[in-house]
């Protein structure tokens, strides 16, 4: 459920209507609901009800700070990825407790940056890495606290970009070697392990390979405690998936997934994490875009928008399905059309659907990418020289931009032309 919703004939943003938003910001934009975001921060925050928990929002999926802060403020701890991450989180407030540390190729600036400013884990993801990591560690007299990242093997049924959890992605240790690596952990000072990170993938429409990978999770705890490691903490990642159609069979429910983990490691004493970033943010926000031009071809309509793989591309990059809907809201009974809706950039893969039955529009209406709202502006780029699209935060009847949309003279002057030239 989100709070996009048409009322009176015109799609709205919880009480805003969308096109208000449009007049004043311009199009494209990302447009974000505070209602939703909250909404579902507790489906999972209240679904560990019972656990001890920390729900640590996976921000790679919307950095913008003001959604941070949204989450911060509900008590949501962080997941970061980088430099940059960790530097966001913590300019909204988020203290470094709240913070854990992910990702496969963290440097050794990264982690004293993390170390100096406060963290709850590291999740380690290879040897390499623990060495470093205990190198810089004692070198700043600290006793950092870490998880290793098992890879269960098992297979996350999801597009192949974004599974994670298999042996041949670069992520985690094989559990197979998990003992091995966690005894050469204990032996290292500047860490203190205390317990195990497990993410299969992204965009999970099955609790089957969650049950499957936490089987393993909940046994190497059992074989870790009994080899004297003191397992108290467990991460099970994010990924769970959002209904992207409405017309397919709607993936778990953050209740269900929620409810899988207390069964299976409920019994264990364990401290329970989770970092979902998806299904946080990405039905919290919708990508407005303005029509251009619709161009008739041979065998085909072409719906040209403002908008363009720069601003959404999951489309060109994962084939992904968003569905793309008519901002005036079509009336009863109003046939629909077919097209191919691409955007201006200049190559073909700038398609956003080909085929697509959808509302009929004209040049100049406005329409709502659907389910935009993760991994939507933070994967953006200026590619064409467009500026990054602004993104707007809704709350009830008001509405302010979180990050405006720069000027040309900003965009070129980043550009440094050396005197020598
Ligand atoms: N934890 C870790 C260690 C991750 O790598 C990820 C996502 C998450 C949590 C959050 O997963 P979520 O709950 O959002 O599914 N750009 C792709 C998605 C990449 C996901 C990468 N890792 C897309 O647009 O579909």
């Amino acid at each position: 459920m989100d709070h996009f919703l048409y009322r009176d004939g015109v799609l709205h943003a919880e009480e805003v209507p969308v096109p208000e938003i449009a007049a004043t910001v311009g199009t494209p934009f990302y447009l974000y609901s505070r209602a939703t975001l909250e909404r579902h921060f507790r489906l999972f925050d209240e679904g560990l009800e019972g656990l001890e928990h920390l729900v640590c929002y996976a921000m790679k999926a919307n950095s913008n700070q003001a959604v941070l802060k949204v989450l911060a403020d509900m008590g949501a701890g962080m997941d970061v990825v980088s430099g940059g991450e960790y530097a966001r989180a913590r300019a909204v407030g988020v203290p470094g407790e709240r913070i854990v540390f992910s990702g496969v190729g963290k440097t050794r600036a990264e982690m004293v940056q993390a170390i100096e400013g406060g963290i709850r884990q590291f999740n380690l993801e290879s040897e390499p890495e623990m060495t470093v990591l205990n190198e810089v560690a004692v070198g700043l007299g600290a006793v950092v606290p870490v998880t290793i990242r098992v890879n269960p093997d098992v297979d996350a049924k999801t597009h192949e970009k974004i599974s994670t959890g298999k042996a041949e992605n670069k992520f985690g240790i094989p559990i197979a070697r998990a003992r091995e690596v966690y005894a050469e952990a204990a032996e290292l000072p500047g860490l203190d392990v205390i317990g195990i990170d497990c993410h299969i993938g992204s965009q999970l429409t099955d609790l089957a390979p969650y049950a499957e990978a936490f089987d393993l999770v909940v046994e190497l705890t059992g074989q870790l405690r009994a080899d004297g490691h003191d397992i108290r903490r467990l991460d099970l990642g994010g990924g769970l998936g959002i209904p992207y159609e409405r017309s397919n069979e709607a993936p778990p429910l953050p209740v269900e997934f929620c409810n899988l983990i207390k069964e299976k490691v409920g019994h264990l004493d364990v401290e329970v994490e989770i970092e979902p970033g998806r299904l946080i943010a990405g039905n919290a926000g919708v990508l407005i875009s303005k029509v251009i031009y619709v161009k008739e071809g041979e065998d085909r309509n072409f719906l040209i928008l403002d908008s363009a793989m720069n601003d959404l591309v999951r489309p060109a990059m994962y084939e992904s399905f968003h569905e793309i809907i008519a901002v005036n809201e079509p009336t009863a009974g109003a046939e629909k059309a077919r097209y191919d809706v691409v955007g201006p950039v200049c190559e073909s893969g700038d398609t956003f659907a080909k085929g697509r039955v959808m509302d009929e529009v004209a040049a100049g209406d406005f329409v709502a990418f659907r389910s935009a709202g993760a991994y939507g502006a933070v994967m953006a780029s200026e590619y064409n020289s467009r500026p990054l699209i602004p993104e707007v935060l809704v709350d009830g009847h008001q509405f302010a931009v979180i990050r405006p949309r720069p000027t040309y003279e900003e965009l070129i002057n980043r550009d440094i032309v050396p005197s020598w030239l």
